[in-house]
């Protein structure tokens, strides 16, 4: 049985109506037509699929849309409502994507670590990012993007 379901995805609020096994992912791309987030693997491995939910990143192909309701959903659409981020340009800055595909991801899981710790390590961006797979670059140019950002993203 369907039900509705409150979203706030990128600042505007959404009521939806939802299958009890849709996925945040599914209702994201298909219902709101928000596509930065991507099917990858959609068991949790590979984080294409990853969104901020009330701050934190989480894999939205592991949460049902139903126990989202009542949250926030941030997306890269959303940071760059205001124009790209400061770590967004260091990702253009350093070349640091190829096909794309991980880059939302990529681009969220690295947001909350300099929000969390604007300084960080190069050890300790290579762990923030773990969770994120990318085929095409390798991840050297993507860590040199977030250590290039991290101190203009402090001065924010
Ligand atoms: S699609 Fe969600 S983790 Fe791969
Ligand atoms: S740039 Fe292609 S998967 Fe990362």
């Amino acid at each position: 049985m369907k039900r509705t379901i409150t979203l706030v995805v990128n600042g505007e609020e959404w009521r939806i109506d939802v299958e009890p096994n849709d996925t945040l992912l599914e209702t994201l791309r298909d219902r709101i037509g928000v596509k930065s987030p991507k099917v990858g693997c959609e068991r949790g491995d590979c984080g294409s699929c990853t969104v901020l939910l009330n701050g934190r990143t989480a894999r939205s192909c592991l949460v049902l849309a139903v126990e989202a309701d009542g949250m926030e959903v941030t997306t890269v659409e959303g940071l760059g409502r205001d124009g790209l981020t400061p770590l967004q340009n260091a990702f253009l800055e350093e070349n640091s994507f190829q096909c794309g595909f991980c880059a939302p991801g990529v681009i969220l899981a690295a947001t909350e670590l300099l929000r969390e710790n604007p300084n960080p390590t190069e050890d300790e961006v290579k762990e923030a990012i773990s969770g994120n797979l990318c085929r095409c670059t390798g991840y050297e140019p993507i860590v040199r993007a977030v250590l290039r950002a991290a101190g203009a993203e402090e001065k924010r």
